[in-house]
């Protein structure tokens, strides 16, 4: 495998780089059985050094990391030329080695340099691609960031910094965000730091450290559910909430810490763990399948919009994407248990499609004849057509995908079920009576 090879060279080459002076230091450090030959820099030093005291929780962090082990440091990830839009200079940097420019953002360019396979993959996903869209260019979403939810509807100026809070604190958090800089080239205007889509001066995109939290960025920590749940949670996609009630979730819960969550990766195998975690169905290595960095991979349908197609273009492969899953599985069930489970999910994708497009028609024939009101979220119609399908539809969806039954049922289709029956009456009145009702009658949070 090409990227082991590179990842071997690369131990290799920093390893030399790795000092006496350090072990005698650090010599908690020193990494087991390796002989160490040469130092790190006296620059490179000087970071740790200093840190240590300035920023100890960091500097303990990243002493128990792997790549601190291979003698990856600071220096490595945050020093910059001069000329890279993102130079700065940290206070002592500043003050004890002024030819030196630092970043404290860190963007996939720079893991590429000794990572290329995992950030090639990482740059397909729409974690990389995708995810960042909505927050920084489409202008549906600046609409509702801050018109909307930043409160510059009900007279809030557009000046106001607090009608960019929604975004600064929810979606940015989530989806990431452009980085903006002031004129010493540090970040601004909270905009950093960004979830998952973030986009960085130098070009870079996305955002490793929402899995691999710094600056431990353990494998470990990345395969278990919890690395996912800060996004994938909630009324509008409960994923993990799904993923703890599965049967897997359950024996993760119960048995989890007795599993094994350090090998080597594309080593971590049935064995290690007895049920799958996110990560093993998504992303990791297991039987003949490689690790991927880009989730969309293992995909069939595309969930998360209005209408659920299978996945082409920049969603991905979906035929390819069901095959793929279903080699995880067949690691540990059989075929026939396999293929009922998805003919099951097939089914559901179908249900949900007939309820939405049926309910998409009357929204139609409403539109069709001026019986909808400009502002959606005023017209009761156009707001639980929306539960019906980012909500209740998602979790319906998701549910059924990821052996969540509850959220298959309860908090989906049962759901599903009554937002239909008030869509159909409240299109009949409108038909019936030629106008649109005077007052809303829709549930302010939301239908759950
Ligand atoms: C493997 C690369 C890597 C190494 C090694 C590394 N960092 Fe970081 N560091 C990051 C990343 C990634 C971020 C997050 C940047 C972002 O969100 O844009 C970060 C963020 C930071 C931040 C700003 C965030 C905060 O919490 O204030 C500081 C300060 C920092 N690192 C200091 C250090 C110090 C000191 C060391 C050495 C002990 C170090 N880093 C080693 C990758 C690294
Ligand atoms: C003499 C002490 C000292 C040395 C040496 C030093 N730093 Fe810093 N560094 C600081 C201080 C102080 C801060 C500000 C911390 C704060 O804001 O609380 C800082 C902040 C940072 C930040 C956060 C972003 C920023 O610009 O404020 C990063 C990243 C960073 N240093 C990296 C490095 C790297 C890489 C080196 C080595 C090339 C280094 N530092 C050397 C003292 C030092
Ligand atoms: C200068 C080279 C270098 C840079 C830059 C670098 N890494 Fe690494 N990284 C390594 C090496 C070498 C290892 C393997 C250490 C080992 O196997 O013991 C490693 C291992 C890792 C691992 C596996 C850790 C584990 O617990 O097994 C992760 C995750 C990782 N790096 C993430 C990152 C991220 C994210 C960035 C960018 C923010 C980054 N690396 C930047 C050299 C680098
Ligand atoms: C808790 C984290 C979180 C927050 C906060 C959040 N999102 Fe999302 N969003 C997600 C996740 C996760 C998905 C993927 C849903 C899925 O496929 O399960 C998603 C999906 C989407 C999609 C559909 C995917 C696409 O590319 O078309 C859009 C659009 C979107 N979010 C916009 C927003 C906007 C705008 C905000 C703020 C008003 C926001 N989100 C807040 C996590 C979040
Ligand atoms: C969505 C979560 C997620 C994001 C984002 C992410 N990783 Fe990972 N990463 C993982 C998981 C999970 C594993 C463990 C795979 C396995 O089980 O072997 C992993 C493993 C790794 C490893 C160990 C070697 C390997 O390929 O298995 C490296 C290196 C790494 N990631 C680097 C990165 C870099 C660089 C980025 C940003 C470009 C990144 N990761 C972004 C989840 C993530
Ligand atoms: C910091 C937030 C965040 C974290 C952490 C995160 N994701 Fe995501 N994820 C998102 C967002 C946002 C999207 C929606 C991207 C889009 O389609 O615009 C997404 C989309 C996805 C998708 C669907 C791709 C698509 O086309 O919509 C999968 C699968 C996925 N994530 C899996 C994972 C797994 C597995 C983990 C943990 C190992 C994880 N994510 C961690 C935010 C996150
Ligand atoms: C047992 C394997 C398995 C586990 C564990 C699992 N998933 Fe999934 N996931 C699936 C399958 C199967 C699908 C549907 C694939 C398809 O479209 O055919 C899916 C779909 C998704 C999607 C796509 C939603 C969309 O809008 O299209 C996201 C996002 C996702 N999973 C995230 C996660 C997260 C986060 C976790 C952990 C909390 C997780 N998954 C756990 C198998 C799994
Ligand atoms: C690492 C092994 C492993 C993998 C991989 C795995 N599972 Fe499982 N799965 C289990 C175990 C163990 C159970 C619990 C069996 C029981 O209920 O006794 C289970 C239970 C289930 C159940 C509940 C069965 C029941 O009787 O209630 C479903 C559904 C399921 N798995 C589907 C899948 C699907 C779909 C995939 C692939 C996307 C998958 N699993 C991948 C180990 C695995």
């Amino acid at each position: 495998m090409r990227h082991r090879t590179i990842l071997l060279i690369t131990t290799l080459v920093v390893l030399t780089l790795t000092t006496i002076a350090f072990s005698e230091k650090y010599p908690n450090l020193a990494p087991k059985k390796i002989e160490l030959k040469r130092g790190y820099t006296e620059e490179a030093l000087k970071c740790i050094d200093c840190h240590a005291k300035v920023t100890p929780g960091i500097v303990e962090d990243w002493k128990n990391s792997r790549m601190a082990h291979a003698g990856v440091s600071c220096y490595d990830c945050h020093v910059v030329p001069k000329n890279s839009p993102m130079a700065s200079q940290c206070e002592g940097v500043k003050k004890t080695m002024p030819g030196i420019y630092t970043s404290p953002m860190v963007s996939p360019k720079t893991c590429e340099r000794c990572h290329p396979t995992e950030v090639e993959q990482f740059s397909k996903s729409a974690h990389a691609k995708l995810a960042g869209s909505p927050v920084i260019e489409n202008p549906k979403y600046q609409k509702l960031m801050y018109e909307l939810e930043g409160g510059i509807f009900a007279g809030m100026p557009k000046s106001d910094k607090r009608s960019l809070a929604l975004r600064q604190t929810g979606c940015q958090m989530c989806h990431g965000m452009k980085v903006e800089l002031d004129k010493n080239n540090k970040p601004t205007n909270s905009s950093w730091p960004a979830g998952v889509g973030t986009r960085y001066p130098d070009g870079g995109k996305g955002n490793c450290t929402v899995c691999h939290n710094r600056h431990s960025f353990k494998i470990s920590e990345a395969r278990k559910p919890e690395a996912c749940a800060k996004c994938h949670m909630g009324p509008d996609h409960p994923t993990i909430e799904i993923y703890y009630e599965s049967s897997h979730g359950k024996l993760y819960l119960t048995e989890g810490d007795e599993w094994k969550w350090d090998s080597a990766p594309d080593a971590w195998e049935p064995g290690d763990y007895r049920a799958p975690t996110c990560a093993t169905c998504h992303m990791s290595g297991i039987g003949e399948l490689s690790t991927t960095h880009n989730v969309n991979e293992r995909l069939k349908w595309d969930m998360a919009h209005v209408k659920s197609v299978v996945r082409t273009g920049e969603r991905g492969d979906g035929e390819k994407g069901r095959k793929l899953m279903k080699k995880v599985c067949s690691n540990c069930h059989s075929g026939v248990f396999i293929d009922n489970y998805f003919n099951k999910f097939d089914s559901a994708i179908g249900l949900y499609n007939f309820y939405v497009e049926k309910a998409q028609t009357m929204l139609e024939d409403l539109k069709k004849r001026g019986l909808l009101k400009k502002d959606k979220w005023k017209d009761p119609f156009q707001e639980l057509y929306y539960f019906l399908w980012h909500h209740a539809g998602r979790r319906a969806r998701q549910g059924a995908a990821m052996d969540g039954p509850d959220y298959a049922q309860w908090h989906g289709f049962f759901q599903i079920m009554l937002i239909y029956k008030d869509l159909e009456d409240i299109y009949n009145w409108r038909i019936k009576n030629g106008k649109i009702e005077p007052l809303s009658p829709v549930m302010s949070t939301g239908a759950y």
